[in-house]
């Protein structure tokens, strides 16, 4: 399998001047990928060519993970060379519980500093792994600024401390990001979220990046190997939309592979979740090899389907919600 330079690889530069790789390998395994194959996943992808990595503790591999980028090291790639993104789960969001996660972050992964450190969610909660989406666990609670705040300050102290570099936020709405930014010492570097040809979320994109928060897209494919407890009926697969599947069989490539080229080419980071070696390495070519043209830039834009897939019912605080609540469909945060 040939691999990519990475000189090769676009880069999106942050607020603070740093370099970050424009596309990055996921690494949550669900509960049908082992810890070890994602380990294995990610030796393979630094092979290829990938130098951006998207951890976090509570995909329960990053001991794991840590110990395939000791072995990357090993093999001669310095520090520097690689970006690694770990976050901060929805439990461990109280003042004291901030900085001991970040460190056992950095204590698996084997890392004397994060790249990037990201609130996972804006929700306090706890639930157990691989919960059914109707579990409500007690003390879920709603964004409520002032909590945020505080476990915001947490995060600015990591950055002080020289822990981590930057930091940024995950599923967050335009109304949540006003706030942080109005209240924010460091404000966040990127902001993660769901981002692909059905859900490609025009107005958040252009609200972050015109507040130089760079746009990092997770399912990037569609998520199709998301557990079944995660599907609805209404949610439909960017890899078998039509449009899609023209532009792949004219290029001669998967479906995925046009997903990731015009996530690149659009301005976000794309990081696409792969353990099969010609997945991963025919996704980071698809960025550096035949660019989508204008009119299929133009033809995907126009097959938004506003279907979002990972939804987070399971972050709901009170019964007889909708997971809309969540997303601030109207401009406004919900009440707790
Ligand atoms: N911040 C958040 O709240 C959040 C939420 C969800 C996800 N994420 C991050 O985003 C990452 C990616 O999201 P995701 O895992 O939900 O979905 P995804 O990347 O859209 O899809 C991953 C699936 O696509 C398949 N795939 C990948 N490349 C392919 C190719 N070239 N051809 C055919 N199939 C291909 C993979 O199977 P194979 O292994 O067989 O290739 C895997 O089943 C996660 O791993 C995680 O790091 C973050």
């Amino acid at each position: 399998m040939r691999s990519v330079d990475p000189a090769l690889v676009p880069q999106r530069r942050l607020r603070t001047g740093a370099r970050m790789p424009a596309i990055g390998l996921g690494t949550f395994g669900s509960d049908h990928v082992s810890a070890r194959e994602v380990a294995e996943a990610v030796k393979g992808a630094a092979a290829a060519g990938y130098r951006h990595f998207d951890c976090a503790s509570v995909y329960g591999n990053e001991k794991e993970v840590g110990a395939a980028l000791k072995d990357i090291f090993k093999s001669g790639l310095r520090r520097e060379e690689i970006w690694v993104t770990s976050k901060l789960w929805n439990d461990r969001h109280g003042e004291e519980d901030v900085i001991p996660s970040c460190r056992q972050s950095l204590a698996d992964l084997q890392l004397d500093y994060l790249d990037m450190y990201l609130v996972h969610w804006p929700f306090p909660n706890f639930h157990p792994p691989a919960c059914d989406v109707t579990f409500r666990g007690s003390g879920a609670e709603a964004y409520i600024h002032e909590h945020f705040m505080q476990t915001w300050r947490k995060m600015e102290e990591l950055v002080d401390r020289g822990l981590v570099r930057h930091i940024g936020t995950s599923n967050m709405t335009i109304p949540k990001l006003k706030l942080v930014l109005r209240d924010a010492h460091i404000k966040p570097a990127v902001n993660e979220m769901e981002l692909h040809p059905h859900f490609q979320q025009p107005e958040l994109f252009d609200f972050v990046r015109a507040n130089g928060i760079e746009p990092v897209g997770y399912s990037p494919i569609g998520s199709p190997g998301r557990p079944e407890r995660d599907r609805t009926p209404e949610d439909t697969s960017p890899i078998e939309d039509p449009v899609i599947r023209k532009i792949a069989d004219r290029m001669g490539m998967h479906p995925a592979a046009v997903c990731i080229k015009w996530a690149v080419q659009r301005g976000q980071t794309p990081i696409p979740f792969s353990t099969n070696p010609h997945h991963f390495a025919g996704n980071l070519r698809a960025v550096v090899e035949h660019p989508l043209t204008e009119d299929d830039m133009k033809a995907i834009a126009r097959i938004d389907r506003n279907c979002r897939l990972i939804k987070g019912q399971v972050f709901l605080w009170k019964e007889g919600q909708s997971w809309d609540d969540l997303w601030d469909v109207n401009g406004e945060i919900a009440p707790p």
